[in-house]
């Protein structure tokens, strides 16, 4: 892939350029920010990496939309953060102009490029875009699930001792308290995690990955969490870089998968080189199918807010 672009150059956006150079998943990554200082100095700083790292791949930060030209993949970071005691639906109301202005210059500048967004509410952010915009849905989604899975997986090889490697976790569902972990899917080495974990010790794993964001931001307080956003932004570029298709939990809009439409939330998609190839419909039981839809309900609280503002 030739140039990625990351709107805000934040703690997310410049971990997540450091990681995307590190992998060498680009020759270009420009990183924007309305602070020119950060965008020109974060991009500098990784740029220095280079040769500790052996990437060639080149970083320029600036505050100019223009630079979005020919990027393949805008990935937005930017918007307020929430602070301790926020929910991240308490920040929607301020991001939706900043991402509204990010949309302009994609629109303007790079309309071919598939919009990959991590500013929080994602799921109604990743919704807001889309009609904002009217691309096509297979180039607008979210970043949520990668990491809630993630924080799943470290959780249980914390319990068991057993291999990150060997972890398989899968998070869908809203980006919030309502998340929806997939115990059924979740296994170590093929095996299913029932065998290796009680039912209780289950439960307190499913509600510390409910929590995981609000845990981080508690202990650091001036800080959300952003080298795990930022490594699970970077695995599903990879994903697409490499045209993998990999399936990854992915916040996607819904046509009446799952039961839902006119929303954005977690689904397994796999991911390519053009974006969203295919959302993985699961058989859900009764009992998920339930979580699902009361994860989705408060999505669209969010919604109706956003409808109202
Ligand atoms: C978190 C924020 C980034 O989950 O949503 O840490």
């Amino acid at each position: 892939m030739n140039k990625i672009t990351i709107v805000g150059a934040g703690r997310v956006g410049e971990s997540t350029a450091q990681f995307l150079a590190a992998k060498n998943l680009c020759r270009e990554i420009v990183l924007l920010d309305i602070h020119e200082g950060a965008a020109k100095g974060a991009a500098l700083d990784i740029q220095e990496v280079a040769p500790i790292f052996e990437y060639d791949t080149r970083l320029i930060g600036s505050v100019d939309h223009a630079l979005m030209v020919d990027s393949e993949i805008i990935i937005i970071t930017a918007g307020l953060p929430r602070k301790p005691g926020m929910s991240r639906s308490d920040v929607l109301s301020s991001n939706i102009p900043i991402i509204d202005g990010i949309m302009n210059g994609a629109m303007k500048y790079a309309p071919d490029a598939i919009l990959l967004f991590v500013t929080n509410p994602v799921d109604v952010i990743t919704y807001h875009a889309h009609i904002s915009t009217g691309w096509p849905r297979h180039r607008i989604f979210g970043q949520a699930g990668v990491l809630d899975s993630s924080r799943m997986a470290s959780f249980i090889a914390m319990e068991t001792g057993f291999s990150n490697m060997d972890i398989n976790t899968m998070v869908l569902g809203g980006h919030g308290d309502t998340m929806v972990p997939m115990l059924r899917y979740c296994t170590i080495a093929g095996i299913p995690v029932e065998k290796f974990i009680s039912e209780d010790r289950l439960e307190a794993i499913v509600e510390r990955t409910r929590n995981g964001g609000a845990e981080i931001l508690a202990l650091r307080q001036n800080s959300s969490a952003y080298d795990a956003p930022a490594a699970s932004v970077a695995e599903m570029v990879d994903s697409i870089v490499h045209n993998r298709n990999r399936i990854l939990p992915t916040v996607c809009l819904l046509e009446g998968e799952y039961g839902h439409e006119d929303i954005a939330i977690g689904v397994p998609a796999m991911l390519g080189q053009n974006g969203i190839v295919d959302i993985i419909e699961l058989d859900m039981n009764t009992a998920e199918q339930t979580m699902f839809d009361h994860s989705a309900s408060l999505v669209r609280k969010d919604l109706a807010l956003l409808k109202s503002m």
